[in-house]
């Protein structure tokens, strides 16, 4: 039943990918869909009228079948199980947290806590005094440094005595690379920004067996992870052309080829935090998100909307994923390698889990510092 649940966040994936700019303006863009998928999912149990009508539309929760209050149960059901079967297939290369955070001493319905404890069990509540918006910051932040063991820092700010409602959330991915290199490197070399000036950057030197594919206008390589995902990584060969090759290209649909490669590639480990309320705006859908959604289930009263929603993503890959050399194992020389690709200029790459076929994370780099 998830499965066409998964090719929707697909879709949407990189709908929202597309539209993406990260909040510090660097030059690295990350988004997980499940993740989004979640908070928007979650935030649609306080939808109503035409708002909540938006949300079941968009998110695809929607059971043709039924009719009434079953509908909603289905739908609210459906938002859940996608996420759990995703992150019950990838444990231990995701780790999540959700905040939920309203401003002291304003009451949420009681029909909205308990659906949001019961279908979204992960989303963590909090209140907090917004009216002394720095302290309340502090405590937010405070939280979440907590659970992330110091990883994500500041993660919300600008808050103001106004403000009612606020969802951040974090994903960090944590890979590892499937076959340990037969080679050594790691040092700094160039990396070119945006194709012309140069940094130097951490890069990792990796040979052995590969797929890949070098087109005259991209190169492709498929790097698998420990455990059940991998990567498509897409550099073009003009940089210039990556927004148009990254819209256009199914990676999963090429036809890749084997063979011994020396890899030469940026350490992966990076971040990036995007505000969905913006990226909403820019999408051209105000009755969502923005102060003209009606968020009729949340509060008797007042119609309160979301002041922020703010999503933080880690990605990292580690090297040397199996300890030891598998047995059998031919010691590599300089002969045998045909080809050497360099990752050293934009490129972009997306994360899939090998059970499911569904995509996990999207990333984007053009520059980097
Ligand atoms: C918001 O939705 C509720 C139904 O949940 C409806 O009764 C109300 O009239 C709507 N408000 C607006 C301003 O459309
Ligand atoms: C929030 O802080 C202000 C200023 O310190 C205080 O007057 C108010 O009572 C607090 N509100 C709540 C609900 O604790
Ligand atoms: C964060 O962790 C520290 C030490 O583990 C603890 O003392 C503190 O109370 C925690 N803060 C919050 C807000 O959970
Ligand atoms: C996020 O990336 C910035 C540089 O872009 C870096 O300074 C910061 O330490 C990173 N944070 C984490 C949690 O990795
Ligand atoms: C290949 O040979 C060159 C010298 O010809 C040497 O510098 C390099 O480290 C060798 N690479 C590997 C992967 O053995």
């Amino acid at each position: 039943k998830s499965f066409p649940l998964l090719i929707l966040q697909e879709n949407l994936g990189k709908i929202w990918f597309a539209k993406l700019s990260p909040l510090e303006g660097s030059g690295v863009t990350l988004m997980a869909p499940f993740q989004l998928y979640e908070s928007l999912a979650a935030l649609s149990l306080g939808a109503g009228g035409i708002t909540a009508q938006n949300f079941r539309d968009h998110l695809g929760l929607v059971d043709r079948k039924c009719i009434g209050d079953q509908h909603s149960w289905i739908m609210r059901w459906q938002g859940r199980l996608v996420n759990q079967d995703i992150l019950s297939q990838q444990e231990g290369l995701l780790e999540t947290g959700t905040w939920f955070v309203v401003r002291k001493g304003l009451q949420l319905r009681q029909a909205f806590l308990w659906e949001l404890r019961w279908f979204y069990p992960s989303v963590q509540l909090k209140a907090a005094n917004t009216s002394q918006p720095h302290m309340a910051e502090e405590m937010i932040n405070t939280f979440i440094r907590n659970a992330t063991a110091g990883r994500v820092s500041r993660l919300v700010n600008g808050l103001s005595p106004s403000t009612n409602l606020v969802l951040a959330s974090y994903v960090h991915f944590k890979g590892k690379w499937k076959t340990r290199s037969q080679c050594h490197g790691s040092e700094f070399q160039d990396f070119y920004n945006d194709g012309s000036s140069k940094v130097q950057v951490p890069m990792t030197t990796w040979c052995g067996k590969l797929q890949y594919k070098i087109d005259p206008t991209y190169t492709m390589i498929k790097l698998p992870l420990i455990g059940t995902a991998y990567i498509m990584l897409v550099q073009p060969v003009k940089p210039d052309t990556l927004e148009s090759i990254e819209s256009t290209l199914d990676v999963n649909s090429i036809i890749l080829k084997s063979g011994i490669v020396k890899l030469v590639l940026p350490r992966f480990k990076w971040n990036s935090t995007y505000d969905v309320k913006e990226l909403y705006h820019r999408m051209n859908l105000p009755d969502m998100l923005s102060g003209r959604a009606n968020f009729s289930r949340l509060h008797n009263d007042q119609n309160l909307t979301p002041d922020q929603v703010i999503q933080h993503v880690i990605f990292e890959v580690m090297e040397d994923g199996e300890k030891s050399t598998p047995p059998g194992h031919v010691p590599f020389s300089n002969t045998t390698i045909t080809t050497e690709i360099r990752i050293d200029k934009p490129f972009f790459f997306r994360v899939f889990g090998e059970i499911l076929n569904d995509l996990l994370l999207l990333g984007r780099v053009k520059k980097l510092h």
